[in-house]
C-alpha cells in the first residue's frame, strides 16, 4: 500500500505519525505539500509526535511535486475545509480511477464539491481525536476519540479493500476506528460537536473542557446544537446520540485541548466557522428555521478574523 497524505496540519501530522507505527513492512507513506521549504524541513527533521511527557521523532518522506511521485492507493486528504478545492486540483494528476480519496475534513461543506474533474474514488472519514499543532510538523496529540471511514456511494471490492486497510493500519495504530453504513450520520454528530465546541472555544478563548465549567456557556451550546439539529431533521439526517450529549463528551475527552479554531485565530488564520456554523446559518435559512446562536457565533468568529489585518 502507498498512503499520500495530503495537509500536515495537525490532523495530517498525527495521523503520519500513528499511521507510521501501525504499518505493515512493505506499506509506504508520502507527505504532499505544496509549501517546499516545509516539505524539505519535514524530510530533514522528521515529524514530532508528542503525547504527554513522551515525545518521539518519526522520519517522513515528502513531496511537493505530485508529478514525481509513484502511484498511490489512498490519498488522505487533511486540509482545511476552504482548501479542498485547491488541493485537489493540485493532486489531480496522482488521482487515478484506481485511488481512493478520503476526505477527513470539519464540518460539511467538502461534501457539496463535486469531483472537480479527478478520476478517485471518494470516501468520507471523520475523527473526534483532539491534535494540537505545535509547529511546522510537531503535533500533540491531545486526547482520544473515535474515527469513522466510510463511502457515500457503495464502493466495488477494490475500494472497499483500500479502506478496509486503511481501518487496519489506524486500528493497529491505536486509533478507535469504525467503518460504517452511514458516514453521513456520523459527519452530522461530528458536526454537531464541531458547532457546539469551535467558535465557543475561539471567542472565549479557552480550551475545550473549560466550556464545561464556564458561567453561561452551557446554555450556549446548547442552544448552537439545538438549532443545528432542527436543520439536520429539516433534512431526514437522523444521528443515533443525543447531539448535546456528544458536544460535552468530546470536551470531556479532549479537556486540555485548544480546538482547531482557536488554534487558528491565535495564529491569525482563517478559520473553519464557514463550514460549520455559518454552514448550518445558510441550510437554517433554506429551511425557514432560525439561528440566533449560531448568527452571532459566526459573526464573533468572522469579528475575530477581521483584527487580524490591524496586527
Ligand atoms: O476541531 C477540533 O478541534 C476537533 O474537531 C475537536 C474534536 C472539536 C477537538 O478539539
Amino acid at each position: 500500500m502507498h498512503y499520500l497524505l495530503v495537509g500536515p496540519g495537525a490532523l495530517g501530522c498525527l495521523l503520519y505519525a500513528l499511521m507510521a507505527k501501525g504499518m505493515h513492512q512493505n506499506d509506504r507513506f508520502t507527505v504532499l505539500d505544496y509549501n517546499r521549504e516545509r516539505a524539505e524541513l519535514l524530510s530533514r527533521r522528521g515529524v514530532i509526535y508528542q503525547c504527554g511527557a513522551a515525545e518521539r521523532l518519526l522520519p517522513v518522506t515528502t513531496a511537493s511535486d505530485p508529478e514525481t511521485l509513484e502511484p498511490v492507493d489512498v490519498v488522505l486528504l487533511c486540509v482545511k475545509s476552504y482548501d479542498v478545492k485547491n488541493s485537489l486540483d493540485f493532486c489531480a494528476p496522482i488521482l487515478g480511477e484506481k485511488t481512493l480519496l478520503l476526505f477527513l475534513q470539519n464540518g460539511i461543506s467538502h461534501l457539496e464539491l463535486d469531483t472537480c474533474g479527478h478520476k478517485a474514488y471518494q470516501a468520507y472519514g471523520t475523527t473526534t481525536e483532539g491534535a494540537t499543532l505545535l509547529g511546522p510538523g510537531h503535533v500533540r496529540h491531545a486526547g482520544s476519540g473515535t474515527t469513522s471511514l466510510g463511502f457515500i456511494t457503495p464502493p466495488d471490492e477494490h475500494f472497499k479493500n483500500l479502506l478496509q486497510k486503511t481501518a487496519d493500519t489506524l486500528t493497529r495504530s491505536g486509533l478507535q476506528v469504525n467503518i460504517t453504513g452511514d458516514i453521513l450520520a456520523r459527519i452530522w454528530t461530528k458536526l454537531f460537536i464541531n458547532v457546539g465546541i469551535n467558535a465557543l472555544t475561539a471567542t472565549l478563548n479557552c480550551k475545550n473542557g473549560e466550556l464545561l465549567t464556564l458561567p453561561g456557556v452551557d446554555k450556549r451550546m446548547r442552544a448552537a446544537v439545538e438549532e443545528a439539529r432542527l436543520v439536520a431533521a429539516a433534512q431526514d439526517i437522523i444521528v443515533p446520540v443525543d447531539p448535546f450529549d456528544a458536544a460535552r463528551q468530546v470536551c470531556r475527552n479532549t479537556a486540555g485541548n485548544i480546538s482547531s479554531m482557536l488554534q487558528d485565530v491565535r495564529k491569525k488564520r482563517r478559520t473553519e466557522i464557514d463550514a460549520i456554523n455559518g454552514a448550518i446559518v445558510l441550510m437554517a435559512r433554506e429551511h425557514g428555521i432560525s439561528t440566533p446562536e449560531n448568527d452571532r457565533l459566526v459573526k464573533q468568529v468572522k469579528e475575530l478574523e477581521a483584527t487580524y489585518e490591524n496586527g
